[in-house]
């Protein structure tokens, strides 16, 4: 089979024959190891838990841990590149660090209220579910990559970011007042502008699912008295529905 796999400005192209079953990580641990030992790439836990070995694999935002060879084989080639959205620091390494940024921005943790008298914090186990999927977001940053909205914006905060502003609005625990964490996400870059492709939910190896959160937001957000800044900007009087005349339809 042939890997393609995109070194700067230019694709290269290493023929091996390996195990389908192996995952694209031990692909290019093999390239590196026995073909070409200058291919740069991230990688730590091998599990799917670390989030550092997310690339685009035939166009599509993925861990290269979890993915194994058969299920990525088209006609006898798979194509891999860096994670879209961020600068490329060598081959598959990219420099994530705007999208740090931005999760800091939404204050991505838990300011701890006073604990009963006597007692610890105790959380039902509603609460529980309410924010158990978001805890498992391990910022391995494919959502955003495949993120439509920041293809508009490039100040769009993103999806997990989002997630986790959910994550600790949804944390009785938590000291921050809603307000407070509702002011970070309707500014610039807000939650209003997501574009609902759905891109974050098929990209998430973890099954997390940003854009539901996004929308559960924007419904907090609203019964809370704010708005969309940008509203869209459709004209109806002169948007043309359809409907009879004489002859039939116009
Ligand atoms: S649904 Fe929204 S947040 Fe998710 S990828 Fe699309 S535009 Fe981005
Ligand atoms: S929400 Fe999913 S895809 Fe996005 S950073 Fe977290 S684990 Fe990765
Ligand atoms: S190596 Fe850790 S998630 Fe792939």
């Amino acid at each position: 089979m042939i890997v393609k796999i995109k070194r700067g400005d230019k694709f290269r192209e290493y023929e091996i024959n390996v195990d389908k079953n192996w995952t694209i990580l031990e692909v290019l641990e093999y390239i590196k190891t026995k073909i070409d030992s200058t291919l740069t790439f991230r990688a730590s836990c091998r599990s799917s838990i670390c989030g550092s070995c997310a690339m685009v694999i035939n166009g599509q935002s993925k861990l290269a841990c979890k993915e194994n060879i058969s299920k990525n084989l088209i006609n006898n080639e798979i194509t891999i590149e860096p994670l879209k959205k961020f600068p490329v620091i060598r081959d598959l390494v990219v420099d994530d660090s705007k999208a740090y940024e931005k999760l800091k921005k939404v204050k991505p943790y838990l300011t701890p209220k006073t604990p009963p008298k006597n007692s610890e914090f105790l959380i039902k186990p509603e609460e529980v579910a309410s924010y158990d999927k978001q805890t498992d977001c391990i910022l391995c940053m494919a959502c955003y990559s495949d993120c439509a909205a920041l293809d508009v914006d490039e100040n769009y905060l993103g999806p997990f970011q989002f997630t986790k502003t959910l994550r600790f609005i949804n944390d009785s625990r938590d000291n921050t007042p809603l307000n407070e964490r509702l002011d970070l996400i309707t500014k610039e870059g807000n939650i209003f502008e997501c574009l609902e492709c759905q891109a974050c939910i098929l990209a998430c190896p973890k099954g997390v699912t940003p854009q539901f959160d996004i929308k559960k937001l924007q419904n907090i957000a609203l019964q809370n008295g704010y708005q969309n800044p940008n509203p869209p900007q459709n004209d109806f009087n002169s948007f043309n529905f359809g409907g009879f005349n004489e002859g039939g339809f116009f």
